[in-house]
């Protein structure tokens, strides 16, 4: 993977964005699609598939199990599917890089088949928490082992028959919920899952698109297993949550004026527009449609003055992964910034709250970390060099900054940021932003 190499971006400050620009496919949706394709019966042909390091991540697991996948080539993906018994054991052990996603919704489905097989991942993805998914599994009747203090790698035993149960969530995480989904795939009976507040719906539209019967119920999802899936056509919208920095990139930088094409605005993924909005934000969402399931929109937005906000708790699932670029929001709003109940940021491809929390400081504001949030008052942005912990997001919000700060912003570590958006540093330049990437 990239993160060994240390990528450093040099941010001249100033400037305004404008114009329109696609960003990336979305990454929750490129991961599902590799997932269901190669389960299904027959050919399942994507467009707009992320061609970043963690849905490769995925897209290469499924090869070392032998799916025959064409791609990725210009976002389009063939993969010739095996149907839900076709998997075959690899020849070692399955290496995730950075993608969380990977690994939490792989165990889900990779403990329903008759293969053992151990999922790795780099230096952050062996840190993070995944007893989160190895407890819930074990209650269906899976047999995981993970590292003490229940970190990868994780060995999972095939063979075993699981049974479907109701979980109800202690945290609102699509991870878990989709894991849970995907082994239910392969339960016997029913199982279902209740999450304690809305999270992304990918893995549930997703399984409807592919013909498999997913009940909802207000907060509950549910899957009878035994069933098939059919290949079908999937055209994944760009990602709303790496259109995020030129979101706040264009809110921050005066005379800003972009938009951002075909980007996807799924319900529970549109937090980012919501707060941004509160904050003042000058967002327009034209052309509305629904691509292959999903709702998908352009989206205008303008640079605006943003006022301190505190952020509705209701709305923490909906951004959990646009925070990084909210906080560079909050630095430039007028007034204090509230962030509570978000303590799912410290176990994230860092810790969000802290190193966010660091980078500010450096450059000169006034962000006091929490132990589930973090307190912003607004102000001016001054100059410096900080480090992003290896964090695609960090180091992209960073970047951002940059339009607003005093003086130059120098960011350590940027490697990563090829896990959710290749060509990052070429899009932000093409749109106004004084990037540099140095090696
Ligand atoms: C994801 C769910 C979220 C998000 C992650 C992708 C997904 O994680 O942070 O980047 O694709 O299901 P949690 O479910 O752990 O909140």
């Amino acid at each position: 993977m990239s993160g060994s190499k240390n990528i450093v971006y040099q941010v001249a400050p100033g400037g305004r964005l404008s114009g329109s620009a696609r960003v990336p496919g979305d990454k929750s949706i490129s991961h599902r699609s590799i997932m269901l394709g190669s389960l299904a019966e027959g050919t399942t042909e994507i467009s707009g598939f992320l061609e970043g390091e963690d849905a490769i991540a995925t897209l290469n697991a499924f090869r070392a199990m032998g799916v025959a996948i064409e791609g990725p080539d210009g976002g389009r993906v063939t993969i010739h599917g095996v149907g839900m018994h076709g998997l075959k054991a690899p020849a070692g052990p399955l290496d995730l890089g950075n993608s969380g996603t990977s690994m939490r919704l792989l165990s889900g489905l990779l403990c329903g088949q008759s293969f053992d097989v151990e999922l790795v991942g780099d230096a952050s993805l062996s840190k993070r928490p995944m007893k989160r998914v190895s407890v819930p599994l074990g209650e269906m009747g899976a047999v995981i082992e993970t590292a003490e203090g229940g970190t990868p790698p994780l060995r999972i035993r095939g063979g075993q028959a699981l049974k479907g149960f109701h979980y109800e969530m202690p945290v609102a995480s699509a991870q878990v919920k989709s894991s849970l989904l995907l082994a239910g795939l392969y339960a016997e009976g029913r199982t279902c899952v209740t999450e304690p507040a809305p999270t992304r719906d990918h893995s549930e539209r997703m399984l409807s698109g592919f013909g498999y019967g997913v009940e909802r119920d207000g907060a509950t999802a549910c899957v009878e297993g035994g069933g098939r899936l059919a290949a079908c056509a999937v055209d994944i919208p760009a990602d709303i949550s790496s259109a995020a920095f030129f979101l706040v990139g264009a809110s921050i930088a005066e005379g800003s004026d972009l938009t951002l094409e075909h980007v996807g605005i799924n319900p529970t993924r549109d937090g980012v527009i919501n707060i941004l909005r509160l904050m003042g934000a000058d967002i327009t969402v034209m052309n509305e449609r629904e691509v292959g399931g999903e709702p998908v929109a352009d989206l205008r937005v303008r640079s605006a003055k943003l006022k301190g906000i505190r952020i509705p708790e209701d709305q923490v699932p909906l951004a959990i992964d646009e925070f990084p670029a909210l906080f560079v929001a909050a630095a430039c709003a007028e007034g204090e910034t509230v962030l509570t109940g978000a303590e799912e940021l410290r176990v994230k491809e860092s810790d969000r709250i802290q190193v966010m929390a660091d980078g500010l400081k450096i450059l000169g504001v006034d962000a006091e970390p929490t132990p589930d949030g973090m307190v912003i008052r607004g102000g001016a942005i001054g100059s410096g060099r900080v480090d992003s912990r290896g964090d695609h997001r960090i180091a992209m919000s960073f970047a951002m900054a940059a339009l607003r700060a005093a003086g130059p912003v120098t960011i350590d570590d940027c490697a990563n940021v090829n896990t959710s958006f290749p060509g990052f540093v070429e899009l932000a330049r093409a749109c106004g932003l004084s990037i540099k990437q140095e090696d």
